[in-house]
């Protein structure tokens, strides 16, 4: 079976191809990202993500794709995730505007602090949440929720990851999400918990469709 990932990211397909390994590549199951599929899809693939919530936003991807791929006749299931950085004291800002908080990184970044200028660490508690949806050939869905706690850090601190990584302090490892190496910040990802449980699902698919 294919799978498609609804990103044109290379960097998310190999973290999800790195957690199929780890769980033992299922058989029969080849990974794949719309980079792969012909020219005239890939240009026509063009979700508008105006949801008002991560779970929202994964189904518009992943149907935007299914509406181009459902005329196919091969035996595919595609996965789309939207994920995000909710904060407490901004009422659980930037949420779902995450990548839209600002002009880059290091905009996004300081409006954050700014915004939470002179809280103490208790009242700066903040989480990344990851939902993906899995859409088989007849437009079935399940969805998944991945998340990690943490807090806003008053200073940014690392260099690696990307987003709101340097600020992102995860208290059980005593480091930001910068400060992580990319294995050790993949394994407590909101990315990788919601990974996780969906790629179960799809090991218990693949054994009711051998039946
Ligand atoms: P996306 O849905 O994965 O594209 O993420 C949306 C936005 O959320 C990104 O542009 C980042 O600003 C933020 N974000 C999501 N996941 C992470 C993460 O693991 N680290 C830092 N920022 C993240």
């Amino acid at each position: 079976m294919n799978v498609i990932l609804a990103t044109g990211n290379p960097g998310k397909l190999k973290e999800m191809e790195s957690i199929f390994r780890e769980k033992g590549n299922l058989p029969g199951f080849h990974l794949s990202t719309i980079a792969s599929l012909p020219e005239e899809i890939r240009n026509a693939y063009n979700p508008v993500e105006d949801g008002i919530s991560f779970l929202e936003n994964a189904h518009k991807k992943v149907l935007a794709l299914y509406r181009l791929l459902k005329e196919e006749n091969n035996n595919f299931c595609m996965i789309a995730e939207d994920s995000g950085l909710e904060v407490e004291a901004l009422n659980y800002a930037p949420g779902i505007y995450s990548s839209r908080y600002g002009e880059d990184d290091p905009g996004r970044i300081s409006r954050l602090l700014g915004e939470l200028e002179g809280l103490e660490p208790k009242d700066r508690k903040a989480r990344f949440v990851t939902v993906a949806a899995a859409m088989d050939k007849d437009g079935n869905v399940v969805y998944f929720t991945g998340k990690v706690e943490g807090r806003i850090a008053t200073e940014p601190a690392g260099e690696n990851g990307f987003g709101y990584d340097p600020v992102f302090f995860h208290e059980p490892s005593g480091k930001t999400f910068a400060e992580m190496t990319k294995d050790e910040k993949n394994h407590i990802s909101h990315r990788y918990a919601a990974f996780e449980k969906l790629i179960l699902y799809l090991n218990r698919w693949s054994v009711r469709l051998k039946k």
